[in-house]
């Protein structure tokens, strides 16, 4: 069998709905290698920055990188702007949503709502709410989110940052997305981890 038989949804018989789920999860199983194709896309999308889109993912995963973060905190900071070409509205919905199966929830969080944390940075008068990260006070996880905007993403759009390649994190990317989906493990509600690690910063400096 290539393809279903049925037209309508109604009308399905049991082989073709066996055909279908079997084939439905092969292809969920290559999200990872579709988002690496989706971030290799943002470095031809439009940008008033001095930096691609890509480029400024790459600085803000650097950045984790040397700081010794974890692979789901790693693997956020790279997916945490996908949504910024089909979401320029949410897209920390976007990417929080693509996250959620495969991260700890303090990293899913942290992505849907960087977006009012940064813009802590924009100046007063320019008719923006730049205390929108305040309705999210007293949060577990505000610190982190806090941390992440200023160690990682606010600082990531300097044409004279030497950014490690996508390459780099490509197998990172794939081993998170194998990882099963909505695993209570992984997910770890209410969770903190760090986002800088010592011992794994120096090891990363040197290796
Ligand atoms: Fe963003
Ligand atoms: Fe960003």
């Amino acid at each position: 069998m290539k393809q279903v038989k049925f037209t309508q949804l109604k009308n399905g018989d049991e082989e073709s709905f066996r055909f279908l789920l079997a084939h439905d999860a092969k292809y969920a199983n290559k999200v990872g290698e579709r988002l690496i194709e989706l971030l290799a896309e943002l470095d031809d999308s439009f940008s008033a920055f001095q930096v691609t889109r890509l480029e400024h993912i790459l600085q803000t995963t650097t950045r984790a990188w040397y700081d010794g973060a974890d692979d789901d905190w790693v693997v956020t900071a790279l997916l945490h702007d996908i949504g910024d070409m089909h979401a320029p509205f949410n897209h920390g919905d976007y990417a929080a949503t693509v996250l959620a199966p495969f991260v700890r929830e303090q990293c899913t969080w942290t992505t849907r709502v960087h977006g009012d944390f940064q813009m802590i940075y924009f100046p007063d008068n320019l008719g923006v709410n730049n205390r929108a990260r305040d309705k999210h006070a007293g949060h577990r996880y505000f610190e982190d989110c806090e941390a992440f905007c200023e160690r990682w993403d606010q600082p990531s759009f300097d044409p004279a940052y030497q950014s490690l390649p996508l390459s780099q994190f490509e197998p990172l990317v794939l081993k998170v997305f194998a990882r099963e989906p909505f695993d209570p493990s992984v997910i770890r509600p209410n969770a903190r981890e760090p986002l800088m690690c010592k011992s794994m910063a120096g090891w990363r400096c040197k290796s």
